[in-house]
C-alpha cells in the first residue's frame, strides 16, 4: 500500500538525494512511498503537498498546545525578532519567562534555559551527578529521554532483547553509542516496585539519578500506577539521589504545572521542551534551589542558543495564554471526548483495547487487556494498529504510525473536530478489521 500522492513520492526522492532517508529524525519516516512531506498548517489542521487537508493529532510531536501557526504567538514572536534574534546576553523577557515557569510548575525553584529536550536530560544528568558525586543513572524501559548516549539505551529495541525482568540488559537504541556507557546505566521495567527496590538495596548507594518520563509517552502513554511515582521519590530521598522528572511530553500538558501538578509531586528536577514554546524551540531544566545553584560552581551549563528570541518570546506567549485561559480544561474536556468515543468504537467491533494516559495526551493499545510496561505493550496487536492509522490518513485524521507515539490534542481542536474524527474512526476501524 501507497499513501499521499505523486508530489509527496517526488519530493521523498528529491529528499533522500541530500537528505538521509529523505527526513530529519529518524521517527519522521513512515517508509517508501508513506511518508508525509508537509506544506503548511493552521490550528488543528495540516495540509500535505497534494493540497489534502488532516485533522492533526500528531502535532509536532507535542509541542502545539495552543494550534498550529496559532496567531497571539506568533505576533509575539515577529514582534520580538525584529528587535534582535540573539545577543550573547540576557534579556528582561527570559527573566520573565523563568518567573512564569517558577509559578506555574510547583517543583521548580530556579530554571536555566536549552534548546531541545534532548539538552535538557543532558544538563540535567550532569547536574544531578555534579550534585551527588555519583555516576549510575537509572532509566526504565520504554522511557525516551531523548538523543544524548547516556539514557538512548532500552528505548526502541523489541523487549524480548531486554532480558529476565529481575536483571534487565540494557540495550543501546543505536550504533555508535559508547558501550563503556553501560557501565553507567541500569535499566527497568517501568511500574516495578520490587526490581527498583531490589536495585537500590545493591548499588542505591553508587546511583546519581532516577529519570523518569511521568507516564510513558513514547511508549503508548502508559500510566505510572499508584503511588509509583511517589516510590520514586521516597527511594530517591533514602539513597540520597537525584530524581529527575523528564516533563518533556507532559510539561504544560496535562496540567498547566505538568504531571507535579497533576500528581501533586515534587522531583528534585525537571526537564521540559515542547509545549512550552507551541512549536519555538525552547527547553527548560528546573528544580531546587539547592540543586540548580551549583550550576556556575564548577558545574557546566551554556549554549549560544539557549536564548534565542523566537524560543523565548513563543514560550513569554504561550504560558501568558495557558494562565489566562482555560487551555487544559477546555482540551481535557474535547478529549475526553474522543478517548470515550474510541472505546465504543473498539467494543462495538470485538477489540480489546486498553486505552491509557490523559484526554490532552493518550493511546490506544490493541488486542490486549492490560498494559502496564513496554514487556506487556509489546504483546499488543500493532499490525492492526498500523491498518487502522494508514486508512485514518488516507480520510484525513492523522495521527503516528508508531503505535507507541501519543495522540496529542490542542486548544485549536474543536467539538465539530472530535465528531468528524469519530465519524472517521468508526469506518476505519470497520474496515481494518477486515
Ligand atoms: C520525554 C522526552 N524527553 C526528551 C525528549 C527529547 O526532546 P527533543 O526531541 O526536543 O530533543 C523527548 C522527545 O520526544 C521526550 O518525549
Amino acid at each position: 500500500m501507497t499513501l499521499f500522492g505523486p508530489k509527496t513520492h517526488a519530493l521523498q526522492e528529491r529528499a533522500q538525494k541530500v537528505i538521509p532517508l529523505g527526513v530529519n529524525s529518524n521517527f519522521r519516516y513512515w517508509g517508501q512511498k508513506k511518508t508525509p512531506y508537509v506544506s503548511q498548517a493552521k490550528g488543528a489542521y495540516l495540509w500535505d503537498v497534494e493540497g489534502k487537508r488532516y485533522i492533526d493529532y500528531r502535532l509536532a510531536f507535542g509541542p502545539i498546545i495552543l494550534g498550529h501557526a496559532y496567531d497571539e504567538v506568533d505576533e509575539k514572536v515577529v514582534e520580538e525578532v525584529r528587535k534582535g534574534a540573539l545577543f550573547a546576553m540576557t534579556s528582561e523577557l527570559e527573566v520573565e519567562v523563568a518567573e512564569k515557569i517558577v509559578r506555574i510548575c510547583p517543583g521548580v525553584e530556579m530554571v536555566r534555559f536549552a534548546t531541545s529536550g534532548t539538552e535538557a536530560t543532558m544538563h540535567a544528568l550532569r547536574i544531578a551527578r555534579a550534585y551527588t558525586g555519583r555516576e549510575i543513572i537509572i532509566k526504565f524501559e520504554g522511557n525516551y529521554h531523548g538523543f544524548q548516549d547516556y539514557t538512548l539505551w532500552s528505548t526502541y529495541a523489541s523487549a524480548d532483547t531486554y532480558g529476565n525482568a529481575r536483571s534487565p540488559i540494557p540495550i543501546p537504541a543505536s550504533s555508535g553509542i559508547p558501550r563503556h556507557l553501560r557501565d553507567l546505566i541500569i535499566t527497568l521495567p517501568f511500574n516495578d516496585f520490587e526490581g527498583l527496590e531490589r536495585v537500590l538495596r545493591s548499588v542505591g548507594e553508587e546511583v546519581a539519578a532516577i529519570i523518569t518520563e511521568p507516564a510513558q509517552g513514547n511508549c503508548a502513554t502508559i500510566e505510572p500506577m499508584p503511588g509509583f511515582l511517589e516510590f520514586i521519590r521516597q527511594k530517591c530521598d533514602e539513597y540520597g539521589i537525584v530524581f529527575i522528572l523528564d516533563e518533556v511530553k507532559t510539561g504544560f500538558r496535562i496540567a498547566n504545572g505538568g504531571a507535579q501538578e497533576y500528581y501533586n509531586l515534587r522531583p528534585d528536577l525537571a526537564t521540559y521542551a515542547k509545549a512550552l514554546g507551541n512549536g519555538y524551540p525552547i527547553a527548560a531544566i528546573g528544580g531546587k534551589r539547592e540543586i540548580m545553584s551549583i550550576i556556575g560552581h564548577g558545574v557546566a551549563q551554556g549554549g549560544t542558543f539557549n536564548n534565542n528570541k523566537p524560543g523565548i518570546a513563543g514560550a513569554w506567549a504561550t504560558l501568558t495564554i495557558l494562565e489566562r485561559e482555560p487551555v487544559i480544561q477546555t482540551i481535557w474536556k474535547r478529549g475526553q471526548r474522543l478517548m470515550e468515543g474510541l472505546k465504543e468504537i473498539f467494543e462495538d467491533n470485538g477489540i480489546p483495547a486498553v486505552i491509557s494516559g490523559y484526554p490532552t495526551m493518550f493511546s490506544f493499545s490493541l488486542g490486549v487487556e492490560k498494559v502496564t510496561c513496554q514487556r506487556d505493550w509489546q504483546e499488543s496487536d500493532r499490525e492492526l494498529y498500523l491498518r487502522l492509522q494508514e486508512i485514518a490518513v488516507e480520510h484525513g485524521v492523522m495521527f503516528d504510525h508508531d503505535p507507541r507515539e501519543p495522540w496529542f490534542l490542542c486548544y485549536s481542536h474543536s467539538d465539530a473536530d472530535i465528531d468528524e474524527t469519530l465519524n472517521v474512526m468508526a469506518d476505519v476501524v470497520k474496515q481494518a478489521k477486515k
